[in-house]
């Protein structure tokens, strides 16, 4: 069960989820037609060991990841948002942006990944051992960062906007801003300053992309943790770090302090890619329908 102000490492509680989308992303890129390629989701992977290297090497095959009901549509959902978010940052280096946040940074490899125009800083925020898992991991494969980065160790529901500041991001100059696969980790009062802080540090010109899912019926959330803490699975430990609150819908908070914003649904977007979102599994059908991809520029 969650606390206030619980801690993690890579392999465990919330640290596991960026191993769990990474390999999502690295199980997308050994497909033939992948709809995002991220190379350093299997090293990480590798890294971690155990069921992780497990996955990637296809020798895990009752792995979550693994079911054709939830595993295959997560890798899909995974691949599709990372291809939107892919899409959203390449459009704001193009218009001109040079600070990039990643607000739970986890896995993303995106500091070593695109093209970033020179100048570009990219700001990394996470807990101090998931972002050091992914320093040396890379360092260790020779990797490169494609612009400057600044590691930012911290909790994102205590003050990061005076951490943010004192790695020298400037709020006089337009930035880009992502939270990706976080807000679920996040009760509704850490969302709150966390838009707030975005807002507050965006300067005009400046982008944001949000990936949210709607909360789920409370009952229906409830039974489904008291069945996961009896299952005693992966399933189920993730069951117990999601807060299943929305402080608002980020489109909708967005528009309202002055941010033309645009709001896609994972399934429109799946659609667009030309994939599949048919699925027999209920928890698979509920999780595709239930994400908003959503980017944002402030006027
Ligand atoms: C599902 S992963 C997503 C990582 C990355 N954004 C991606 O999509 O690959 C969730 C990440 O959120 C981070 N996270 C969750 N709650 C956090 C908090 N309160 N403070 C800092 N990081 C947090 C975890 O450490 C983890 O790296």
């Amino acid at each position: 069960m969650r606390t206030d102000n619980d801690t993690w490492d890579i392999t465990t509680s919330v640290g596991s989820t960026a191993l769990f989308v990474a390999a999502a992303r690295a199980l997308e890129a050994q497909k033939l037609d992948p709809l995002a390629v991220d190379k350093f989701a299997e090293i990480f992977c590798r890294a971690a060991g155990g069921p992780w290297a497990a996955v990637v090497d296809g020798e895990a095959p009752d792995h979550p990841l693994k079911s054709e009901g939830f595993g295959r549509h997560f890798v899909t959902f995974q691949a599709a948002r990372t291809r939107y978010f892919d899409t959203y940052f390449r459009r704001a280096a193009q218009a001109g942006v040079r600070q990039i946040v990643l607000l739970a940074a986890g896995l993303d490899s995106r500091g070593y990944r695109l093209d970033w125009p020179a100048g570009t800083v990219v700001y990394e925020l996470d807990q101090p051992q998931v972002l050091e898992f992914k320093r040396d991991t890379l360092a260790a494969h020779s990797a490169s960062a494609t612009a400057e980065r600044r590691e930012i160790a911290v909790d994102l529901r205590d003050d990061w906007p005076q951490a943010l500041r004192d790695s020298g991001f400037r709020s006089d100059e337009p930035s880009a801003w992502i939270a990706e696969g976080l807000l679920i980790y996040l009760p509704a009062s850490a969302q709150e300053q966390l838009f707030a802080g975005i807002d507050s540090f965006a300067s005009s010109g400046s982008h944001l992309a949000v990936e949210e899912g709607r909360p789920m019926d409370r009952d229906v959330f409830q039974a489904k943790v008291q069945e996961a803490k009896a299952a005693d699975n992966e399933r189920g430990q993730w069951w117990q770090l999601v807060y299943n609150e929305q402080h608002a819908p980020a489109a909708q908070w967005f528009a309202e302090r002055g941010w033309s914003a645009e709001e896609t649904t994972l399934l429109d977007y799946l659609a667009d890619v030309g994939r599949s979102a048919d699925s027999a599994d209920a928890e698979a059908a509920n999780m595709l329908a239930s994400v908003n991809l959503v980017r944002a520029v402030k006027g």
